[in-house]
């Protein structure tokens, strides 16, 4: 079904106190409208969704990209101008749906349900029950049950404040009708607005049949109006992701201090300790173990390895039995093999490290391919770049590299080699050959130590 998404974010959000526009505040990593946005695209539709924007439209733009077709709203004269605004770019014979920047968690079922119910001729409204309803309008219904109107909290009577269900605001109707609708729109009421809400009275009179349904999940029509409201909504999106993590047969040690903010796939028996983060797209193979107070970001760990406390993994990939940390940095383009090592204060960069190879202790390799069986000693550092370029070392299978070795690339150590503890390599080690570059020792036996000068 074609279904044309009309997003409203012309507003400030004065509550936000923030010198961004409020639906570029991030939720779970994302700006708000972002995650309007991804439903929009999950929705089968050829349309691309209008959004009216005001407030900041440069920066939304900016930080959204021309995926959607940008409406501009010089002056936010309310929700009925808004769409006013749009009437340009809304087709005529497809269902449109009126969405909102600032309620990020609406689902393309229930943005596809509320279209479905408008069809060719009618109005259908998302609607809640809400045991607070307070600040949200009220849908008053007839004697028949059926829908009459929607008043705004700030006109609404005492009588019709006790009404439970509210407006979530998103709406669906035919274009030509929902244009026809907003343009007899006048705004006498409490806050001087053109009200979109009023077009159900107009409906009404002009013989439009009108109906509710409601979303699957309270959380979808959720707004933001403050960042206490985000805080909240972060909150409830953890619960959910981490409560879907557990269902799925993770073990979390601590559940509410675990972020999730971008997918997450697990294998089996994954055990994920507290105030680990995850960023962007992360997988865990079966049996992974994530200690306590680490962040991954774009990582993949293949089965039974461990990332130990307070690790730092970014564009990395873990082999099967690897063991991470604790207090290791991998970062882009870091490739650790199976059963390798990785230890406390490494730091890797762009390397592969082959099968049960190992780097245990206060090492920095960069721009490096490691074979198998090796041994990184402590202190080992990688001289990758010159001041101008990067170059590369290569690292032969069970080569020893020495503590405190500096390993000047470009330079390559071969296939069984050693590097004596303290060395300055510049010039390629062959195979099996021992490299040793030191200054040679000077001894004076029976040493007396000068006196003390006596003034
Ligand atoms: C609106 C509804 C209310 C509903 C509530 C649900 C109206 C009149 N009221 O109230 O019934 O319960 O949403 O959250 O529609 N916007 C523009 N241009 C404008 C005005 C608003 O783009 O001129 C955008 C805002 O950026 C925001 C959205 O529309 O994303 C909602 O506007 P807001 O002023 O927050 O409406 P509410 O008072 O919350
Ligand atoms: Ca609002």
């Amino acid at each position: 079904m074609q279904i044309q998404p009309l997003i409203l974010a012309a507003g400030k959000g004065t509550r936000m106190r923030s010198a961004k526009p409020k639906v570029l505040q991030l939720l779970a990593g994302k700006p708000l409208l972002q995650h309007v946005l991804e439903s929009c695209d999950r929705l089968d539709t050829s349309l691309k969704p209008l959004v009216v924007i005001g407030f900041g439209a440069e920066q939304i733009k900016q930080a959204v990209g021309d995926g959607p077709t940008y409406v501009f709203q010089e002056q936010q004269l309310g929700t009925g101008h808004a769409v006013q605004s749009a009437s340009d770019h809304i087709p005529d014979d497809v269902p449109v749906v009126v969405l909102y920047g600032d309620v990020p968690l609406i689902s393309s079922d229930t943005i596809r349900k509320v279209a479905g119910l408008a069809g060719a001729e009618k109005l259908a409204l998302l609607t809640l029950e809400m045991s607070d309803p307070t600040g949200y309008g009220r849908i008053l219904r007839n004697s028949n049950g059926g829908v009459a109107a929607i008043v705004e909290h700030k006109d609404a009577t005492e009588e019709q404040k006790q009404i439970n269900e509210i407006n979530t605001g998103v709406l669906s109707l035919n274009g030509k009708l929902l244009k026809h609708l907003v343009d007899g729109l006048s705004a006498y009421n409490a806050q001087g607005e053109y009200y979109l809400t009023d077009i159900v009275e107009a409906a009404i009179e002009q013989g439009i049949e009108v109906l509710a349904t409601q979303p699957e999940d309270s959380l979808e029509v959720l707004g933001v109006n403050d960042r206490i409201q985000l805080a909240e909504l972060e909150g409830l999106l953890r619960q959910r992701a981490t409560r879907q993590l557990m269902l799925d047969g993770a073990t979390l040690v601590r559940p509410e201090s675990i972020e999730i903010q971008g997918t997450l796939e697990i294998g089996t028996d994954v055990v994920i300790g507290p105030n680990v983060i995850f960023q962007g797209n992360v997988k865990l193979g079966d049996n992974v173990v994530i200690d306590a107070n680490s962040i991954l970001i774009d990582t993949e760990i293949a089965a039974d390895a461990r990332v130990r406390p307070f690790s730092h993994l970014e564009g990395a990939s873990v082999g099967k039995g690897a063991v991470i940390g604790p207090y290791a940095r991998l970062r882009e383009g870091s490739k650790i093999g199976v059963q390798a090592r990785v230890g406390n204060f490494v730091e890797t960069k762009n390397i592969q490290m082959g099968a049960g190879s190992k780097a245990n202790h206060l090492t920095y390799l960069g721009d490096t391919t490691i074979g198998e069986g090796v041994n990184v000693g402590a202190g080992t550092i990688t001289c990758n770049y010159d001041g101008k370029n990067k170059h590369r070392t290569e690292i032969g299978d069970d080569a020893f590299i020495g503590s405190n070795s500096a390993l000047v690339a470009p330079v390559s150590i071969g296939k069984g080699a050693t590097v004596a503890a303290g060395s300055v390599v510049t010039k390629d080690v062959a195979d099996n050959e021992l490299c040793v570059v030191r200054p040679d020792r000077h001894s004076v036996s029976r040493w007396k130590r000068p006196d003390q000068k006596q003034d």
